[in-house]
């Protein structure tokens, strides 16, 4: 009879035999925060900007938990932290700009993620026709409204319908990977079947 650990290791022979990259991740010993914040960091994503009017100013902050949902309706999601003091004000707004940060705007993420007293001094920003706020320099705008709010653990999951959108599709964006912003290198490997 195979083992458990007999069968991940013939898995991974026969992974070998395809050509993947040989690679065993190591047990990590306690599931700490530390720990687990490192192993989330190995999952890169992008960065979005969060971001309305407010009593006649902008309000907003990065996320980099965005994740596309749905296409029929267009929803999207992003985590918050239950702890925020931005994200209660922007729950009530009726409508949030998201914006896709592009490759360089490491400032501008770290202007929406501090605690200065206006996060919006250095940045560019437009207003949309009913209150969302949108980041210039990103590459992609999602005019959304809150349709749903999940509590999970120390954050909350937001769903939000897509109204409208503007894309600058040849555009590259921030990368955020392992507690660091990068940028995507020219290389393209190979496509996912239509
Ligand atoms: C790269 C990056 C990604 C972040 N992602 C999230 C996120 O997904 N969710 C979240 O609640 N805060 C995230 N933050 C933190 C917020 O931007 C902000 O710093 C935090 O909410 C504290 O400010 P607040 O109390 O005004 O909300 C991120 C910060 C950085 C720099």
């Amino acid at each position: 009879m195979i083992s458990m650990v007999n069968r991940e290791r013939a898995d991974r022979v026969q992974r070998d035999a395809v050509g993947a990259v040989e690679r065993r991740p190591e047990p990590v010993a306690a599931l700490t925060e530390t720990n687990l914040r490192e192993a989330f960091a190995c999952f890169p994503s992008g960065v979005i900007a969060v971001c309305g009017m407010d009593g006649g100013g902008p309000v907003g902050m990065a996320v980099s938990s965005f994740t596309s949902v749905s296409l029929a309706p267009p929803l999207v999601s992003v985590c918050l932290q239950t702890s925020s003091r931005t994200w209660p004000r922007l729950r009530a707004l009726p409508r949030l700009g998201l914006s896709v940060l592009g490759e360089g705007q490491d400032a501008v993420c770290r202007a929406l993620a501090g605690s200065g007293e206006d996060r919006f001094a250095g940045v560019r920003w437009e207003e949309g026709e009913q209150g969302a706020v949108f980041v210039h320099g990103a590459v992609t705008w999602f005019d959304c409204t809150l349709r749903a709010e999940l509590p999970a653990g120390d954050h909350a999951i937001a769903l939000l319908e897509v109204g409208r959108l503007w894309t600058v599709p040849a555009a590259d964006p921030l990368v955020f990977h392992g507690s660091r912003f990068r940028r995507l290198d020219s290389g393209e490997r190979s496509a996912v079947p239509a």
